[in-house]
């Protein structure tokens, strides 16, 4: 049997999850906007699985808008709050995901200009630098919950309240902290809010975008009147469907960070940094920096040894270059590369855990870089 702990890269299918993706396909085939029985029976799979998406971030249904994943989500905000202004400002924040930076990245191309706030050691990105950064031409901030390499939850609240009483759009990319932590956007005080439906047990190619109500936003795609008019094109009903049952179950969470806890202690006589310990994290992610050794010769002998793990975001897997946020964290470029990525889920045990730390009893001497040694 193997021993999954990449969860944040994505997440196995729960059955339950499953079961409701299968009978959509087997028995719901209208097209939701149209008005017969069977196009009735898609808008109800549609509108149920929003109601609880909704629920799962104390929303309203009417609020939230399924899009094709987290990445489309980040696009649509981006873009849609920044409108084609040029010469306006953007703050965001070193350790945002691509799907996050690459947009901003475009903005400053078209001709915004851009301040990309730095995290603390910690892997917290102070919220008053953030709103230090702010000018009365900052049009959007965009700032994560919770990172996926370190799972250090960020403190959004605090700069959305300012971006709120400056008028200044505040999205925030919740991919990871959404099912793993108490998500409220209206606590949270932002206008637009990403989620992503793989990264808790449902498939790949389903998101969601919550839009503060009133909230003018610049389409990004183009075409039918559905969701509002915020995203042409006739609903994937099957992958919304099981995006609602993820959603529900999400809302009930075991203690994985009781594991989690595990697997820190049982790493505790190894020559380690756990990045991000001393501040809040999501449950599930654990940073593990080995001081000395090659974190890809760490991934590759667990993987051989049935465990995966992985050594920072998945995108960014494969390459050499070392993880932007470790990096933006002041890890040297060495130390980003001894650094492993755990990353737990509701279907994680004790056994696994304790599996994983006598494996790594045996691979991580035999991975030690050669002026280590
Ligand atoms: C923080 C964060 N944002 C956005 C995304 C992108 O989501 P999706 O894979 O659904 O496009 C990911 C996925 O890795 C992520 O971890």
């Amino acid at each position: 049997m193997r021993i999954y702990l990449d969860n944040n890269a994505t997440t196995p299918l729960h059955p339950a999850v499953l079961e409701a993706v299968g009978a959509s396909l087997r028995d719901v085939f209208g097209n939701a906007s149209s008005i017969h029985k069977e196009g009735q029976a898609a808008r109800r799979g549609i509108e149920d699985a929003r109601e609880s998406v909704a629920k799962l971030i104390a929303a309203e249904a009417r609020d939230v808008i399924f899009t094709s994943g987290g990445t489309e989500s980040n696009n649509a905000a981006i873009f849609g709050a920044a409108g084609s202004d040029v010469g306006q400002h953007v703050v965001t924040t070193a350790i945002e995901h691509p799907s996050v930076l690459e947009p901003i990245a475009e903005l400053e191309r078209r001709g915004c200009s851009l301040t990309i706030v730095p995290p603390s050691r910690s892997g917290v990105v102070d919220a008053d630098a953030v709103i230090a950064a702010l000018r009365p031409e900052t049009r959007l901030v965009s700032m994560m919950l919770a990172n996926n390499e370190t799972g250090v939850i960020q403190p959004v609240a605090d700069v959305a309240r300012v971006c709120r009483e400056r008028s200044i759009h505040i999205h925030c990319d919740a991919v990871q902290g959404a099912g793993k932590i108490d998500v409220d956007v209206n606590a949270l005080g932002v206008d637009t809010l990403a989620l992503s439906a793989h990264k808790m047990h449902a498939p790949k190619g389903i998101g969601a975008l919550y839009v503060r109500r009133g909230l003018a936003l610049s389409r990004h795609i183009l075409g039918g009147a559905q969701e509002r008019r915020r995203r042409a094109g006739t609903e994937n009903v099957p992958l919304a469907v099981a995006f609602g049952v993820a959603a529900e179950i999400a809302r009930d969470r075991p203690d994985v960070g009781a594991l989690r806890d595990a697997l820190e202690r049982g790493l505790g006589d190894f020559d380690i940094v756990i990045n991000g310990a001393d501040v809040p994290r999501i449950p599930n992610t654990s940073s593990v920096t080995f001081r000395g050794a090659d974190a890809e010769g760490i991934v590759i002998g667990l993987d051989l040894a049935g465990v995966a793990v992985s050594t920072g975001a998945a995108c960014s897997s494969g390459r050499v270059e070392p993880s932007h946020v470790l990096l933006a964290m002041g890890l040297t470029p060495d130390e980003a590369r001894s650094t492993i990525r755990f990353s737990l889920s509701r279907f994680t045990t004790i056994a696994e855990i304790e599996q994983t730390i006598a494996l790594l009893r045996d691979i991580v001497p035999r991975c030690m870089r050669k002026s280590e040694v």
